[in-house]
């Protein structure tokens, strides 16, 4: 297969590996993006399980008119496909941020901005500011890491609401940096003048770079509260009237606890295999979890999803949308935003192939049966 150019996702890591002396991406950042956890079988594991499932296809359907549009949280949105956060953006691009955020704005999906973004909320709203489409709002989600001192995450939580951002995402899988041997070996840091924006008195380029460790895993060591408890959830929850989702769930009596307290989304995600390893993969754990809920709030998922059927699978299981991670790094690296927007318009024409084939015209004909696990 032609590897020069980018035709599909699950390509797209080595094309960008094999440029990578055309982009701005350093050797130790493209392995801190790629790289999971350990051993990496969480990591590989998100992206087999997809291989494990068959699909049953549905023949004879009219499927000449088909949409993949749906609303979330009172925004309709063209496809079920969204921009997961991801630190650093600016490690990829200049624009960073900027680009991925306008990229999700003008395909109507929604970018979730990372707590550790280079660019400022306020900075990235601007970028993604809806043209004519005043009703449906800013095309963003912000993404909430909690610190030990509450005046910072209460400030963020306002911001973003200031801001026009949407929802907001709690994540609750990393109270500690996963141990992730490439940025160990790396001795992992930011380069010099690269901001974590919102977070203006830590500086994450003053990390000391003599230690032998990921200097992430160290400053995320100082500063997260590894304290967290659910009651911090419902705390979180009472700060602002956006819908708030919890990332990072993978068992159904966790999706419970945060719907007790009160959050309207859940986000099935091992964080990308690069938290604990060896955990189940998200499309494995949807099921039990999608019982668990019985609707009553909405599913996405997240991990590993590199082609259309992983979508239609996963939406198949019970997800209402899924997100997606290092694809949208790769084409942030490649050719900032309009790469950013190829990635999304890639995985959507592939997710209405599927769609097509499997005789489903909406989403909501994306029905348990045309998926089973393989024997
Ligand atoms: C992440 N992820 C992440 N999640 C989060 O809640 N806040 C964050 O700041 C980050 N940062 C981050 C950086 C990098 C480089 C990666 C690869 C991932 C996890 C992310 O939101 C998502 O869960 C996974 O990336 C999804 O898996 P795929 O699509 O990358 O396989
Ligand atoms: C990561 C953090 C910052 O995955 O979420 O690198």
């Amino acid at each position: 297969m032609a590897k020069g150019s980018l035709i599909n996702l699950v390509e797209l890591e080595a094309l960008v590996e094999s440029k990578l002396a055309d982009t701005s991406l350093a050797p130790a950042h493209f392995d801190y993006y790629r790289g999971g956890a350990c051993d990496e079988i969480t990591l590989k594991r998100n992206c087999q399980a997809y291989q494990e499932l068959s699909i049953w296809p549905r023949m004879l359907v009219d499927i000449s008119k088909r949409s993949m549009s749906l609303n979330l949280f009172g925004q309709q949105l063209d496809m079920p496909i969204l921009i997961a956060p991801t630190a650093f953006q600016g490690l990829a691009h200049e624009r960073g941020e900027l680009a991925s955020a306008a990229a999700a704005t003008r395909l109507n999906t929604v970018m979730t901005l990372s707590t550790l973004s280079n660019y400022s909320i306020e900075e990235v709203a601007d970028a993604a500011t809806p043209v004519n489409d005043s009703k449906n709002g800013h095309h963003l989600w912000y993404q909430l890491y909690v610190y030990k001192d509450r005046a910072i995450t209460k400030e963020l939580v306002a911001r973003a609401e200031a801001s026009g951002y949407q929802a907001l995402v709690v994540t609750v899988d990393s109270p500690m940096l996963g141990r992730r041997e490439r940025d160990v070996h790396n001795h992992f840091t930011l380069p010099v003048g690269l901001r974590a924006a919102n977070l203006e008195n830590f500086a994450l380029d003053k990390i000391d770079k003599s230690q032998e460790d990921s200097g992430l895993a160290s400053y995320i060591a100082s500063l997260y509260d590894t304290s967290l408890t659910w009651k911090d959830l419902a705390w979180i929850i009472s700060l602002t009237n956006l819908p708030t989702l919890v990332k990072g769930v993978l068992r159904p009596d966790d999706a419970l606890r945060a719907i007790e307290c009160g959050v309207k989304g859940i986000i099935i995600s091992n964080h990308g295999g690069r938290q604990i390893d060896t955990t189940i993969s998200t499309i494995e754990a949807l099921p039990s979890v999608v019982a668990a809920v019985e609707n009553r709030v909405e599913v996405l998922l997240d991990g590993g999803i590199r082609r259309g059927t992983d979508v239609l699978k996963a939406l198949a299981l019970g997800a209402k949308a899924v997100m997606i991670g290092r694809p949208v790094l790769w084409g942030l690296a490649l050719s900032g935003e309009s790469g950013v927007e190829t990635v999304l318009n890639l995985l959507k024409s592939e997710f209405d192939l599927a769609m097509g084939l499997c005789g489903c015209a909406n989403l909501t004909e994306i029905t348990s049966d045309l998926v089973s696990k393989n024997k």
